[in-house]
């Protein structure tokens, strides 16, 4: 391995005051950003690089997009925050055009995304128990193992990474994991008549991207409605526009009970996330059963609308599609022999590194980075590669120049 990093005097200044002042709940690359424009990142020292993380799928519309901006600076500029003890004139205006735009009756808006699927949880037991009957502490949600919702105590207790449980116990009991891609699983889990919801991630972003067989949302879709089972899709990652589609979903054709969105719903600007369900799930919680101070602020509404417009204005999903299968068949290409494969939908793919070094990937990362590429390795030996959704075709060429240089870091 010859990967070799320079660190600039004024980058390490800023590692330092990070490494000194700040919790190392991270592990960041070393390189320090002090801008952002389209699928462009620039570090302190001025140097350039394509973004193929993206926020982890925040900035689809691409850095600092100028209509997302306008919409920011403007709202900033009237009103921010009301709480939702009164109302804004900018509330029912998004939750009428977010509800139109995906086709649900009801919004509930949050913040991060991780709010997103604690709403989508208690949402779940509330509709299990006023609903379908459930008898009462007895609700249950299945979940996938190798799933990725976040890192509150209630998501945590039913993860299957050991790093996000090792000593934050005890966990929250009512959730029971089955293996992601596997229906017959998912319908002897659905024997049990207490199981209100179905949670999961249409593809396993954090598991390193990995894509279920052709048919499983269907699946999924039939057995829920056979079996009187929400079915609560966590659209944070794969939704707006990131997979070729609006939806990952969309690609079956396929409507679920509860969708959650996060991420991209601001194009990277604020945490903005958002529950969408119909009114009988909707309907269930009343005042005071939940809420979030800043959830569903003015800002947050401008810039979501704004953001959720930009996507179908500049026909992202339509890009997303057409450059991610180019930027799998190059990476083909390079056929080297260190990446057995390339696999994603649209723009959120990853490649997985075949190497006897365990830090590989880390290594070739740092390499990308020397070359002006900034990708993270997820679960070690899985690279993930997700610019934002205006990459042009020449800028996919010139990444996947930089990517078979890099790996020549192997040599
Ligand atoms: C599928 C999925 N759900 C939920 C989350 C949590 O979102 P946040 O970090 O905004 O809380 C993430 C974050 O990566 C995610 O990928």
């Amino acid at each position: 391995m010859t990967s070799t990093i320079t660190i600039s005097p004024d980058t390490q200044y800023y590692l330092d005051l990070e490494e000194r002042y700040g919790a190392h709940n991270y592990h960041p690359l070393p390189v320090v950003l002090n801008k952002g424009e389209g699928v462009f990142l620039y570090d302190v020292d001025g140097n350039r690089y394509y973004d193929f993380l993206s926020g982890y799928s925040a900035v689809n519309q691409g850095h600092c997009h100028p209509k997302i901006v306008a919409a920011l600076t403007e709202q900033a500029q009237k009103l921010t925050l009301t709480s939702r003890a009164f109302h804004s004139n900018l509330l029912g205006e998004y939750e009428k055009y977010i509800t139109a735009y995906f086709g649900y009756d009801k919004v509930l808006p949050m913040n991060t995304g991780v709010e997103a699927v604690e709403t989508a949880l208690k949402l779940s037991r509330k509709w299990g128990y006023e609903v379908k009957g459930i008898p009462e502490d007895k609700a249950k949600v299945i979940v996938c193992e190798g799933n990725f919702h976040g890192r509150t105590s209630a998501v945590i207790s039913f993860s299957s990474d050991p790093l996000a449980k090792r000593n934050f116990g005890p966990y929250m009991p009512g959730y029971e994991a089955i293996p992601f891609n596997d229906l017959a699983t998912l319908e002897k889990a659905f024997q049990d008549t207490n199981v209100a919801a179905f949670l999961f991630e249409p593809i396993q972003g954090e598991a390193g991207v990995v894509v279920p067989d052709d048919g499983y949302y269907k699946g999924i879709r039939s057995l829920c409605t056979e079996y009187n089972v929400l079915m609560v899709a966590d659209e944070i990652q794969t939704g707006l526009a990131r997979t070729g589609k609006m939806l990952a979903c969309d690609h079956e054709n396929v409507r679920p009970d509860i969708l959650l969105l996060g991420k991209a719903l601001s194009g990277g600007m604020l945490p903005v996330s958002a529950v969408l369900c119909d009114d009988e799930i909707m309907m269930t919680i009343k005042p005071g059963e939940h809420g979030s101070t800043y959830g569903g602020n003015p800002l947050a509404c401008a810039v979501a609308m704004a953001a959720l417009r930009v996507l179908k204005e500049e026909q992202m999903e339509t890009n997303a599609a057409a450059m991610g299968e180019l930027l799998r068949r190059e990476i083909q290409k390079l056929d080297s022999p260190f990446i057995v494969t390339a696999r994603g939908k649209g723009l959120l793919n990853a490649i997985v590194i075949k190497h006897p070094d365990p830090e590989a990937a880390w290594d070739l990362c740092l390499a990308l980075k020397e070359n002006g590429l900034l990708a993270k390795p997820t679960h070690g030996d899985k690279i993930r590669f997700a610019p934002p959704l205006v990459i042009t075709k020449e800028q996919v060429l010139a990444s996947v120049a930089i990517i078979g240089k890099s790996l020549q870091v192997f040599l």
